[in-house]
């Protein structure tokens, strides 16, 4: 089982402000610098968990998704900073949150403007229709354009089944609606992608996954302990992939 490599944050930088998760740049103490999702950012773990599980997933895809760290935080970082919204936000997420490698000079994809092959395209929709990710959309597509290749961030709306365990099993063959999708007409090879995809989808692959999330993360009500969330989060993915009716 893999945990995610940790680094302890050095520097906050700036603020990325988009939507509701309050992104801030950090750099940390390898000399890289990471796009952080805070615990203390008030959207709840399971977003936290949501970037692992599915960034994970697609980078094991053969997607490219940015490298995810867990980003140790000592709240005296907060201490030098002069706003006092991030000094909060600092203040409230000590221990572990989540990093994405940030993409330095990448752009915002614009389908408009940059062309997708077919082949990739219809890859990204088939793992956001397994994931059900509702945030690749015209307005909102979490794409990014880096050395002229496509890069997928955000992944913390997907896995909406999370929310409720409970309701989770009568949920995996839950058909996803790409209609907004904004690469949903570059792909056309949609019956390769699945074909190609598929079978990657293994036990083992998403026990690798899961362990990448930190215990503090799993505390579900609905589990004893965390390795009995890792393992409903593997069994959950598997059936979604053996069943029919999400398919794009
Ligand atoms: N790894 C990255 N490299 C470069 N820029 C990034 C990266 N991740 C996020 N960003 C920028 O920060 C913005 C907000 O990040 P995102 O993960 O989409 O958070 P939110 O939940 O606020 O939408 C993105 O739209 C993008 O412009
Ligand atoms: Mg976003």
């Amino acid at each position: 089982m893999t945990t995610l490599r940790p680094v302890t944050a050095t520097r906050y930088v700036t603020p990325l402000r988009e939507g509701g998760s309050l992104p801030g740049l950090v750099e940390a103490d390898d000399l890289g610098t990471y796009v952080v999702k805070f615990t203390g950012a008030g959207q709840g773990p399971k977003a936290l968990v949501a970037e692992i599980v599915a960034g994970g997933l697609g980078r094991h895809l053969g997607l490219r998704v940015p490298e995810l760290v867990v980003v140790e935080l000592d709240p005296v970082v907060a201490r030098s900073e002069p706003d006092w919204e991030v000094q909060e936000l600092l203040a409230r997420s000590g221990g572990p949150n989540l990093g994405m490698d940030f993409l330095p000079g990448a752009l915002g994809f614009d389908p408009v403007v940059h062309s997708v092959d077919a082949d990739e395209a219809s890859r990204v929709l088939w793992f956001d229709a397994l994931v059900e990710n509702v945030d690749r959309s015209w307005r909102n597509p979490n794409l990014l354009r880096w050395h002229r290749e496509l890069w997928l961030i955000d992944h913390g709306a997907c896995l909406y089944f999370h929310h409720s365990w409970p309701r989770a099993a009568a949920a995996v063959a839950r058909p996803y609606d790409a209609s907004g999708h904004v690469l949903a007409p570059f792909a056309t090879r949609r019956t390769e992608a699945d074909a190609a995809l598929t079978p990657l989808v293994t036990p083992a692959v998403l026990e690798d996954v899961v362990a990448g999330v930190p215990d503090a993360w799993l505390d579900d009500p609905a589990f004893a302990t965390p390795d009995d969330a890792r393992t409903a989060y593997v069994d959950h993915l598997l059936a979604r992939t053996a069943a029919e009716g999400w398919r794009p």
